[in-house]
């Protein structure tokens, strides 16, 4: 095998819950992800001499270079392994950049999972994940071959939830032209709970399983829950009144996902989503506006 071309999906978090700060400067989380449609695609072209090179297409550009989590995760892979081969990773981005979806830690799944059969490494997920975890906290989701998961410590301690797999959400995202640095929310986040104390007690993710288990969109819709929506709100006030201009439109089911800035909705049908999309688009040409759904 030479080449190999792999959808690499995007996530959502429909429950983030940020529990505490860590010794490491992480925050424990208990989060809910929900993997999606929207998809970079990638292509791995094995090469002979040991060279790694990145190249982007499609609608987004993102550094190449060594910061790449794509570029990381086949380095990650040579230095561990003494692998004597190199690979060409091209990207072609669909999934929109530092938007909360996850498109740079899926990318560096996809190399890890496609690299793993290119090089013929025969790695096991327990390995996968332990190398996974270096490379980001959202990285081991993605290599779980599940719709459905459960997030614990960093966010990086997968549980697939097996028992949702005929579960499938409609969805329709927004998102504003801002790039959000993850760091900076949870700084925002410190700060905040350094001051105060915590009064307003958060939803139990166990609650919010539940709800998710009865699929009942409307029930579900009140118990969506992300700690850091109200920080990154609070920093970039366009999120909140896209939110509300949403709430106007009707949707009742919005959250937003990870540190933002994308909101998604869920719609009980693909003709609903795309009808609310043409009214969305053309209420503002810079917001991007996506149709897609759990897969
Ligand atoms: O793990 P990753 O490199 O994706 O995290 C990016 C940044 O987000 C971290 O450097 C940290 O500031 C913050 N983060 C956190 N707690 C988490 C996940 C991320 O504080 N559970």
């Amino acid at each position: 095998m030479k080449t190999l071309a792999v959808n690499s999906y995007a996530k959502l978090n429909l429950f983030l819950e940020v529990v505490n700060k860590r010794r490491d400067n992480y925050h424990n989380l208990r989060t809910v992800f929900e993997r999606i449609g929207l998809c970079d695609k990638i292509i791995l072209r094995a090469r002979t001499d040991k060279k790694i090179r990145v190249i982007c297409r499609g609608n987004y550009r993102i550094p190449v270079g060594k910061t790449n989590l794509a570029y990381r995760s086949a380095e990650l892979l040579q230095r561990n392994l003494g692998v004597a081969a190199g690979v060409d990773i091209k990207i072609i981005k669909h999934i929109p950049v530092a938007s909360g979806m996850g498109g740079g830690s899926s990318n560096a799944a996809s190399v890890l999972l496609g690299l793993n059969k290119l090089w013929g490494l025969k790695l096991n997920r327990k390995k996968l994940v332990d190398l996974a975890q270096r490379i980001g906290s959202d990285v081991p989701f993605f290599l779980y071959n599940s719709r459905f998961a459960l997030g614990s410590g960093r966010g990086d301690k997968i549980r697939p939830l097996n028992s949702l797999n005929a579960l499938r959400f409609r969805h329709i995202i927004i998102v504003p032209k801002i790039r959000i640095s993850t760091p900076s929310i949870y700084r925002r986040w410190d700060a905040i709970h350094k001051t105060f104390k915590l009064t307003r007690s958060v939803p139990d993710v166990k609650i919010f399983l539940h709800r998710l288990k009865q699929n009942n969109p409307v029930v579900l819709g009140g118990s969506l829950f992300n700690s850091l929506e109200e920080i990154s709100m609070r920093l970039y006030p366009r999120i909140r009144r896209i939110k509300e201009r949403l709430v106007s439109f009707g949707l009742k089911t919005i959250l937003m996902s990870g540190s933002g800035p994308a909101l998604f909705g869920i719609v009980s049908s693909r003709k609903e989503a795309i009808s609310l999309a043409k009214h969305i688009r053309r209420e503002n040409r810079s917001w991007q506006v996506f149709v897609t759904e759990t897969v």
